[in-house]
């Protein structure tokens, strides 16, 4: 099955609690979103949003220029539905990360939660960093969220990679400088922990 039909087909089949990854807010995000003193102005992305609360908790904290984007039409259809004539206010993006088309030097923050630890072929992560880098603007942060070395093989049925410090410092590569990372133990909603991995790196200037 294709990454598309694999995602629609879980979000049109399960309620947020029946999956792993669902927590109902990311509190995570949100304090390093408040910690780096973007303004409430910034421009910022979430791919992989999935049905997360974090567009909704940004707004309601009077951010402005928020974009989702996600693969699944479903998952962003809830997250519009939830908003009503809010959702008015966000840009929303469907498509895959690795190709869909983004504008040039827009976005202050690339947020990713449990999105990139699913590109397990070099190709597909090379093609994520691109588009950050074409889309981030330089000096532009970008906050993200994996499983860390102990957590889980699989998610959703698919199989995963799992990072450390180092070696997500070393997947970002030189065009990105790590200024953060912390270990944090998410509980599922049926009682598992697993363990992720949440970094902050910031674009080098060219
Ligand atoms: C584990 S869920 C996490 C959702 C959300 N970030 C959260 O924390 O609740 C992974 C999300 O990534 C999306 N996704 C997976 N591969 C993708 C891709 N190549 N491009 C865009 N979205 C993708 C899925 O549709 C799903 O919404």
């Amino acid at each position: 099955m294709d990454v598309k039909s694999h995602w629609e087909q879980t979000f049109e089949a399960r309620t947020p609690a029946q999956t792993s990854w669902y927590t109902p807010h990311l509190q995570h995000s949100l304090r390093w979103i408040k910690e780096s003193g973007l303004p409430k102005t910034a421009a910022i992305l979430d791919v992989g949003a999935g049905r997360s609360t974090l567009i909704d908790d940004l707004l309601t904290r009077g951010y402005t220029d928020l974009t989702a984007l996600d693969i699944s039409e479903t998952a962003l259809a809830d997250i519009r539905q939830r908003l009503r004539q809010q959702a008015a206010f966000v840009t929303w993006i469907a498509g895959d990360v690795t190709t869909v088309s983004l504008p040039p030097s827009r976005y202050d923050l690339w947020h990713d939660r449990a999105l990139f630890h699913f590109l397990t072929e070099p190709t597909q992560r090379h093609q994520y960093l691109d588009q950050i880098k074409r889309a981030l603007k330089p000096g532009g942060l970008v906050m993200l969220s994996t499983f860390g070395p102990e957590g889980p093989v699989q998610c959703s049925g698919l199989a995963v990679c799992r990072y450390d410090r180092a070696s997500l410092a070393a997947a970002f590569g030189q065009d990105f400088i790590l200024q953060d990372a912390e270990i944090e133990m998410h509980m599922t909603p049926s009682g598992k922990p697993q363990q992720f991995l949440h970094a902050r790196f910031v674009r080098a200037a060219d």
